[in-house]
């Protein structure tokens, strides 16, 4: 069965809510499209106001992160039950910024898709290497573990769910856009590196998304590549430009 595309927007830490209103009326009806799915990842406090926006719409609201307890002493933490109370259906998990500044690693990547597959929430984990390591030659050493690391205890079922986004560093926010043959490159190195961990199946299930600097004159090509199901859009996500990119063909 062929895999639906996942056209997500990461807003990053952009948008206050009354901001974040008058981006989804804007976007609304420029990202109309039943054949992908079309995510928006927003900062905590503008999900329930994106929500009312979106209604009637087939925008579908993702957290840009979450953590991995159930509830309790966590300051300025927000918990899975918070999340899908509220309906959210995907959350951002290990997003390089996330594992740069908020020393996030695998591991704790790892509770929190743990966690978020326990609450039905769908785990957008991000993965992607530095320049250095991708000059070094081992960009698909480092993502392998990160996507093992990241996916351990996930049940094959679980994972056939899953959306992974390969993120190269380098291209986040750089205006640099990885050549398409090298971003389907490594998706599909990550396809292989599910097949392993568990079997074909899975592997032809789960979704691999694209993201750093796509934007509406690269989504095409980049989203035509036999191992990209979508992308993870930045910057993009916040123009119009994000319905050119979810209406890519
Ligand atoms: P960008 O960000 O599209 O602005 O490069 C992508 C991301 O970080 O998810």
């Amino acid at each position: 069965m062929a895999r639906k595309k996942i056209i997500a927007g990461n807003w990053k830490m952009n948008m206050t809510p009354s901001e974040a209103v008058a981006l989804v009326n804007t976007l609304k009806p420029l990202v109309a499209n039943d054949d992908v799915d079309v995510v928006f990842c927003v900062p905590a406090i503008d999900i329930i106001p994106v929500m009312e926006a979106a209604k009637g719409s087939n925008i579908q609201v993702g957290a840009e992160n979450m953590y991995y307890e159930e509830k309790g002493a966590y300051t300025g933490e927000i918990s899975p039950a918070m999340l899908t109370d509220v309906g959210v259906k995907y959350v951002v998990l290990g997003h390089s910024e996330r594992r740069q500044y908020f020393a996030e690693t695998n591991e704790t990547v790892n509770k929190k898709v743990l966690k978020a597959f326990e609450h039905g929430i769908t785990p957008i984990m991000c993965c992607g290497e530095t320049l250095e390591q991708r000059e070094q030659g081992v960009t698909m050493d480092f993502i392998r573990q990160q996507v093992k690391v990241g996916m351990l205890g996930v049940t094959a079922d679980q994972a056939k769910t899953a959306v992974i986004a390969y993120e190269p560093i380098w291209a986040i926010g750089t205006g640099k856009t990885a050549t398409t043959e090298q971003a389907q490159e490594v998706c599909k190195g990550i396809r292989e590196c599910v097949a392993e961990i568990y079997d074909d199946a899975t592997a032809a299930a789960i979704r691999i998304q694209y993201g750093g600097s796509v934007n509406a004159k690269t989504a095409a090509d980049l989203f035509a590549q036999a191992d990209i199901d979508g992308g993870l859009v930045g910057g993009a996500a916040l123009k119009p430009d994000f319905g050119q990119i979810v209406n890519y063909k």
